[in-house]
């Protein structure tokens, strides 16, 4: 039984694999209707979302299984003081997967050292957020064509902002890519999250300035300053609109750059955006539930 903590549980040659079975899902979906019938999905979100939990749970509704869960920790019993050990036991019997995300970083990790069943990390804290990063390589490789040879630029929150952390550790693992982190010095990437790079020797800058680095770039990456993890509302409101992406500023980008963004967008780009037939942001969210469906069904063992 395995659970996913970070992108650093998959191997590149399962990532490659996941990317495949995405692709033959999209292409012959009837194959894949009835691949999970009779098993359960349980979704634990102590923490908002909209995308994560409902293309986890069309993810297994289209494979045919089940779904049940709770959206808000207030409905749950972690309301009345109960562990998340003993939760995800309980939900081991009811459940045969579990996705989970919590506002405290390595909460999913505790979880699937004491389910029975594996647990999917679907964004922990300011930390990780795997699944996320399989929606982005999925868009990228059919946008791109390959992960080889790419200059990458992230954009916004890269200290609170877990898709980053888990993207840079994802493409980090790929020839001839390097980064531009862009983000006010407040905001920067944190060290631990820096390791990769590190260890790898992926080249990498840090900037502030986003209109110097736009002419470079075959990736940008823009994230949402993340007002629930500030400690001051002060910081917040002063730092929330560093980078609004807007037309104008795209006329020094290449003509193929690809326009990403985790979503939910506040105001860091401007909706003129849409259109521009780089704008990925939407087939990021389609391309997610396709590969959350392709990772449940390999968690799952089911072929
Ligand atoms: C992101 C998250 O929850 O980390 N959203 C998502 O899952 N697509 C990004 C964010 O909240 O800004």
């Amino acid at each position: 039984m395995r659970s996913i903590n970070s992108i650093k549980d998959l191997s590149l040659q399962e990532i490659d694999a996941l990317v495949q079975t995405a692709e033959d899902i999209i292409a012959r979906p009837e194959h894949y209707a009835r691949k999970m019938a009779g098993k359960k999905l349980a979704t634990l979100f102590y923490e908002p979302s909209t995308r994560t939990r409902l293309s986890f749970e069309a993810a297994m509704i289209e494979l045919g299984g089940h779904v049940i869960g709770f959206s808000e920790a207030q409905s749950s019993s972690a309301a009345k003081g109960e562990s998340i050990a003993d939760t995800v036991k309980t939900i081991s019997c009811y459940a045969d997967i579990i996705a989970m995300r919590h506002p405290k970083e390595g909460a999913p990790l505790v979880a699937s050292l004491n389910a029975g069943v594996p647990v999917i990390n679907s964004g922990d804290g300011g930390h990780n957020h795997p699944t996320q990063t399989l929606a982005d390589l999925l868009t990228i490789h059919r946008e791109k064509g390959s992960f080889t040879n790419l200059r990458v630029g992230v954009c916004g929150d890269l200290k609170f902002g877990r898709t980053v952390h888990s993207l840079i550790d994802a493409m980090s693992r790929y020839d001839g890519v390097s980064f531009v982190m862009i983000s006010p010095e407040e905001l920067k990437v944190p060290s631990y999250a820096k390791l990769p790079l590190k260890e790898r020797g992926i080249p990498y800058t840090q900037t502030t300035d986003l209109a110097a680095a736009m002419p470079e770039l075959d990736i940008l990456y823009m994230t949402r300053v993340q007002r629930e993890r500030f400690f001051n509302e002060d910081d917040y409101v002063r730092l929330k609109d560093s980078y609004i992406l807007t037309p104008q500023k795209l006329t020094t980008a290449k003509k193929d750059l690809i326009i990403m963004h985790p979503l939910p967008r506040v105001n860091e780009i401007s909706v003129a955006i849409d259109e521009d037939p780089r704008a990925c942001y939407f087939k990021q969210v389609l391309y997610g539930k396709y590969m959350r469906m392709a990772l449940m069904m390999m968690l799952l063992e089911v072929k």
